[in-house]
C-alpha cells in the first residue's frame, strides 16, 4: 500500500473495506420449480442492493436452472457442499469441476454436514483446497455446540477448526475465503447469539488468521455470523466491527425476509468505521 508522506509523519493506511456478503443457505428445501418461483419473487428486489454481495445456495438440482434465471443480475450462486476429488468412482458425489461451471461459492463444513455426515476438520480442509484450486470461493462454516460453549471451550475450538480448514492454503488464497461463524446452538433455534458474543468469536477468527498468515490477510478475510439471523436482528450483527455479513438459513426461504436482511445490510454499509 502506498503511504503518503506529509512532512515527517506517515498517514496510516485506510482500513480495508470488506464488501458485505449475505448468503442464503436453503439446505434441503425447494424443488426446482419452487426454487425458480422463489428466485423470481425476490430477484429484482435483491438485485437493487448493489453494495451487498448476495449469494443464493439452493440444492444441487436447482443450481443450473437458477443460474440461468439470475444471469443478468448481481446475484451470485453457491453450492452447499462438494466432494474434494475432481472425478472418479465416488457414487453420489459432486465435484468442484462440476460446480465451477455453475457457481462461484461453496459452503463447506456446515455443522449439519459435520453432525449427520460425519465430516471432519480434515475433510473440510481437503474440500477447501479443492474449491480454491477450482476457483470456487469456500464459505467455511465453524461453530461450537452448547456444551462446548458452557465448558468455556469456544475460542480454542473455533481457532482449531479455522487452523485445520486453512492448512496448506497459501496467503493469497486465504485472503479470499469467507468464514462463517455459526454457533450450533443458534442454528434454526430462533435463539441468535448477541451481536457482542458473535463479534467476540469473529474477532478471534480474524486473530487466528493473522497468526496463521499476517495482518493484511486477516483484514481481508470476510467473516459471517450465522444462526437464526432475521431481518430484525441483522442490523445488530452488521454494526459489529468484525462481522461482514451473514449465512442465513430459515429466513432465506422467505422472499420478504431475505430481501429485508439484504436491505438492512446495505443500510449498515457506510455506518461502519
Ligand atoms: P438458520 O440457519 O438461519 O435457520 O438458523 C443458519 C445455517 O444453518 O446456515
Amino acid at each position: 500500500m502506498v503511504q503518503i508522506n506529509r512532512g515527517n509523519s506517515f498517514e496510516p493506511p485506510p482500513p480495508v473495506r470488506r464488501i458485505p456478503i449475505i448468503a442464503g443457505n436453503w439446505k434441503m428445501n425447494k424443488t426446482v420449480e419452487e426454487a425458480l418461483s422463489l428466485i423470481d419473487e425476490m430477484m429484482d428486489d435483491l438485485d437493487a442492493y448493489e453494495e451487498v454481495e448476495t449469494v443464493i445456495c439452493p440444492p444441487f438440482m436447482a443450481l443450473s436452472p437458477v443460474m440461468d434465471l439470475i444471469e443478468d443480475t448481481n446475484l451470485k450462486l453457491g453450492a452447499q457442499n462438494m466432494f474434494y476429488k475432481e472425478s472418479g468412482a465416488y457414487t453420489g458425489e459432486i465435484s468442484p469441476l462440476m460446480l465451477r461451471e455453475v457457481c462461484d461459492y461453496v459452503i463447506l463444513g456446515h455443522s449439519e454436514r459435520r453432525q449427520y455426515f460425519h465430516e471432519t476438520d480434515e475433510d473440510v480442509n481437503l474440500k477447501v483446497r479443492a474449491a480454491l484450486k477450482n476457483d470456487l470461493v469456500p464459505i467455511i462454516a465453524v461453530g461450537e455446540n452448547l456444551e462446548q460453549r458452557e465448558a468455556g471451550r469456544t475460542a480454542e475450538l473455533i481457532a482449531n477448526q479455522v487452523e485445520i480448514a486453512l492448512r496448506e492454503v497459501n496467503s493469497f488464497d486465504a485472503a479470499t475465503v469467507v468464514i462463517a461463524y455459526e454457533p450450533i446452538w443458534a442454528i434454526g433455534t430462533g435463539k441468535a447469539a448477541s451481536g457482542q458474543i458473535a463479534n467476540e468469536v469473529c474477532q478471534g477468527i480474524r486473530q487466528t488468521v493473522a497468526r496463521l498468515y499476517n495482518q493484511e490477510v486477516a483484514s481481508q478475510v470476510r467473516i459471517q455470523y450465522g444462526g437464526s439471523v432475521t431481518g430484525d436482528n441483522i442490523a445488530e450483527f452488521m454494526s459489529q466491527p468484525d462481522i461482514d455479513g451473514a449465512l442465513v438459513g430459515g429466513a432465506s426461504l422467505k422472499a420478504a425476509d431475505f430481501v429485508k436482511i439484504v436491505a438492512q445490510t446495505q443500510e449498515a454499509v457506510g455506518k461502519k468505521g
